[in-house]
């Protein structure tokens, strides 16, 4: 069966929608889709993936307005397939988005464990029970696809808000018993760029395709940080 795809697409100067006709099987997804589009109707047609399994999370697009991994989303499961580029992020080129500044909102809050006194001739054990991992392992998923950004209300008026993903960043290595960074990582919590700036409209959470509840992370980090002034001013 033919299944017709509409493209967002965007040459550099203006945007507009174009059709394709597809032949699709069972099994196909919409990252397949595009791909078929590329090799044998339309090499323009511009767009990013990489590992083809939900796990690069290069390959995040809207599809039918909502933001979804396109290598694993089925072609069959949708009845009209309206494909675009995610929201809150420039648009380079048809579905390619310019993560340049979502990467670097990311090394604002150095994310890997902050050791204060490690070094490579005297290494330490550093003990982690499954429980203490628990405690950031859903956060840990994180594929920085970029949805959950896409969708916040407040990264769409405010350009220095770091966002859902970056947060959650934040609170998966302060929730790590082996990082000594709490210090660093609450002065950019508790600034204006960090989680006070979030309205808590969760959408974030709704959109996450490996389900890391961002949103909950950012509530979250909002309790760590009250904690850590208050101890801070009765210290
Ligand atoms: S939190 Fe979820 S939606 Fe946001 S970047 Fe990570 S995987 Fe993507
Ligand atoms: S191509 Fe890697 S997540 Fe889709």
């Amino acid at each position: 069966m033919e299944v017709e795809i509409k493209v967002r697409r965007f040459n550099g100067e203006k945007s507009y929608w174009q059709k394709y006709r597809v032949p699709v099987l069972s099994g196909m997804t919409v990252l397949d889709a595009l791909l078929y589009i590329k090799e044998n109707i339309d090499a323009t047609l511009s767009f990013r993936y990489s590992c083809r399994m939900g796990v690069c999370g290069s390959c995040a697009v809207k599809i039918n307005n909502k933001p979804r991994l396109a290598c694993e989303t089925q072609i069959l499961q949708l009845k009209d397939v309206q494909i675009e580029p995610i929201n809150n992020f420039r648009v380079i080129k048809d579905l390619i988005t310019d993560f340049d500044d979502f990467f670097a909102k990311h090394r604002i809050v150095k994310p890997y464990l902050i050791r204060k006194n490690d070094s490579y001739e005297k290494p330490v054990e550093m003990i982690q029970t499954p429980k203490q991992l628990k405690k950031y392992y859903r956060y840990s998923l994180c594929i920085k696809c970029g949805a959950c950004n896409s969708v916040c209300p407040v990264s769409s008026t405010r350009d220095d808000y770091l966002g859902p993903a970056i947060m959650t960043t934040v609170y998966r290595f302060m929730t790590d018993n082996r990082d000594e960074g709490k210090d660093e990582r609450f002065k950019i919590v508790s600034s204006e760029r960090g989680v006070w700036r979030c309205h808590f409209a969760s959408e974030c959470s709704e959109v996450c395709p490996k389900n890391v509840e961002p949103a909950k992370a950012v509530q979250k980090l909002r309790i760590k940080s009250i904690i850590y002034e208050i101890k801070k001013f009765f210290k």
